[in-house]
């Protein structure tokens, strides 16, 4: 049953303006959050600051949008609507010129991150047809996102991969054609690739993650869609070009609120989802440097101290709190209850031992996706390919290899990469940055082409390689001996060790 929204004025919710009593309006309606602040991933501060007044265009301005609020927030955190007369006013001068303010410093950290580490200092992105590798598009991304923006999706501390391909050449196959079509849980594929969840795509684009969910159709590929997009979840579903045929998979964060999780779980099986992967590497968001640092520069007092401040708000300083809407108490029991309430394929994405792979089996969910989160969570943990071989031969030990699918992501870059994953015995890899770096330079054509161009590269590997099907890549063409030796850090700004030409615009003159 729903509940009788009162209406408050401007003046009734400006007296709620600190941590321990904290309420916002946003799309004209007031929320109470203040059982929510301290949880705030982007810091109390940030939420205390525009507390007691019109939150909206701030809030939009960090690539959050309405969905979040249904995601993460309790019901009955919305206590009321505004009262009409008091609608996009400020209540007093004072106020009016702190929001006009907050907002300016929004607007100036909205402008393009330019940052072009290496080479050249071109400040247009060239056209689509120019782009030849994955590395383009992270060269001219930033012209494309804000500081802000920036500073989130290339935060994270390096992702390892492993790099040696056996130059055991095969010439005695016919390789005229190369079929890299797969199915992923069942699900058909044009190629083993899928696109990985990530939070807060219009950071990127203002289209986020609705352009990807088209991308992902036109290239014949599957969309992950994340619990913290900055669309809301049926508005993603809704963008599928093809209602009946394409796929999406859901990613979940669990939230410590169960009926929260319970309906989010509903919600994606209602609008067609077939498999729900529960991220099980982020108990807590880990202290993602770059993020932070833009943070410190623009705003100090967020990131300052762990006093209490003369608002009441407890500073998070450089750790983060845990937060409720991400449960850290996530066990391997609560595994039943998942498959208790959903009839989709259950994943567990964030694997990183051959210990837990074997107890994803025992648990019975489908699939397993190693993964560091792309390097964003636990420093220094081992990258997924070196968990991969370890993973496979567990498995296979212990006979159950064909009772689980594993998946693998984090610094697939290249062709090259794909195939060292399928060789170790990966059914499909997901991509995250790459996605996103194409999103942020051409929007949805960019998305394609950046997948367009990671199944060149596989085709011509495979081809190389001897191997005209996906069953025909097999473990011995790699040289996996003492795998830990023979890995690189991948996202640098290096732009892959400077060992290709860098796209400049003018072709005319290269
Ligand atoms: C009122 C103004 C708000 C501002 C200025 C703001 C700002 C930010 C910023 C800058 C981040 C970047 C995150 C990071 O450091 O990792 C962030 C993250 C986040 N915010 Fe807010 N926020 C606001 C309100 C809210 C509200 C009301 C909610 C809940 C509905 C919310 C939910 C989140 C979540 C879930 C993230 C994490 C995204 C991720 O890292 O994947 N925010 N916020
Ligand atoms: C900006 C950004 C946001 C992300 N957000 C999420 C998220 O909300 N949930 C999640 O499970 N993984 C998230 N990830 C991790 C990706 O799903 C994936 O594991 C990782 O990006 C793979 O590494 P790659 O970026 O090197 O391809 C995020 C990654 C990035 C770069």
């Amino acid at each position: 049953m729903s509940r009788e929204l009162k209406y408050y004025t401007l003046e009734e919710v400006s007296r709620h303006n600190k941590a321990t009593d904290c309420w916002l309006i946003l799309y004209d309606k007031v929320y109470d959050v203040t059982s929510f602040v301290n949880d705030h991933p982007g810091g109390v501060n940030l939420i205390v600051d525009n507390s007691g007044k019109d939150a909206t265009e701030v809030f939009e301005s960090v690539g959050h949008t309405k969905a979040l609020l249904t995601t993460i927030l309790a019901a009955d955190a919305c206590i009321g609507h505004l009262h009409p007369d008091d609608r996009r006013k400020p209540s007093t001068p004072q106020s009016a010129a702190k929001s006009a303010a907050s907002v300016r410093t929004a607007e100036e950290d909205k402008s393009p991150a330019k940052v072009l580490e290496v080479g050249t200092t071109e400040e247009t992105v060239p056209e689509l047809d120019k782009f030849i590798n994955v590395y383009d598009f992270e060269k001219y991304a930033p012209l494309k996102m804000t500081k802000q923006g920036l500073a989130y999706y290339s935060s994270g501390k390096g992702v390892i991969f492993f790099k040696i391909v056996n130059q055991n050449i095969k010439i005695k196959v016919d390789v005229t054609t190369v079929d890299m079509r797969t199915k992923i849980l069942g699900f058909e594929s044009s190629c083993p690739i899928y696109l990985s969840a990530t939070a807060l795509g219009k950071l990127a684009h203002d289209d986020g993650e609705l352009a990807i969910a088209r991308a992902a159709y036109n290239s014949g590929v599957i969309q992950m869609i994340p619990t913290l997009g900055s669309y809301s979840l049926e508005e993603i579903c809704n963008a599928r070009v093809d209602k009946t045929s394409q796929v999406q998979f859901f990613q979940l964060y669990v939230n410590a609120n169960r009926e929260l999780t319970r309906k989010l779980v509903k919600t994606a099986e209602a609008h067609g989802c077939k498999a729900l992967f529960i991220t099980v590497d982020a108990p807590q968001l880990a202290r993602r440097e770059r993020d932070m640092r833009f943070k410190v520069n623009t705003n100090p007092a967020n990131v300052q101290s762990n006093q209490s401040s003369s608002n009441g708000s407890t500073q998070q300083g450089f750790s983060k709190a845990l937060s409720s809407f991400i449960d850290p108490s996530l066990q391997w029991k609560d595994i039943a209850w998942f498959q208790s309430i959903t009839n989709m394929k259950i994943v567990l994405k964030g694997i990183q031992c051959a210990e837990d792979a074997l107890l994803a089996v025992k648990h019975g969910v489908d699939g397993i996706v190693l993964s560091n989160h792309g390097g964003r969570q636990l420093d220094t943990s081992r990258s997924s390919i070196e968990v991969l071989v370890e993973v496979m031969d567990a498995l296979k030990r212990a006979r159950v290899d064909d009772r689980i699918e594993v998946y693998v992501d984090g610094g697939i870059r290249r062709g090259t990469d794909i195939f060292k994953a399928l060789a170790l015995g990966a059914k499909a890899v997901g991509i995250g940055r790459p996605m996103l770096w194409g999103l942020a330079c051409h929007g949805q054509p960019g998305v394609q082409k950046v997948i367009d161009l990671l199944k060149a590269e596989l085709e011509s590997t495979m081809r190389l390689m001897g191997t005209p099907t996906l069953a025909a890549i097999r473990k011995d063409m790699l040289v996996v001996d003492d795998i830990s030796h023979h890995v690189t850090f991948v996202p640098t700004n290096e732009l892959a060790s400077q060992v290709y030409t860098p796209l400049k615009p003018l072709t005319s003159k290269m």
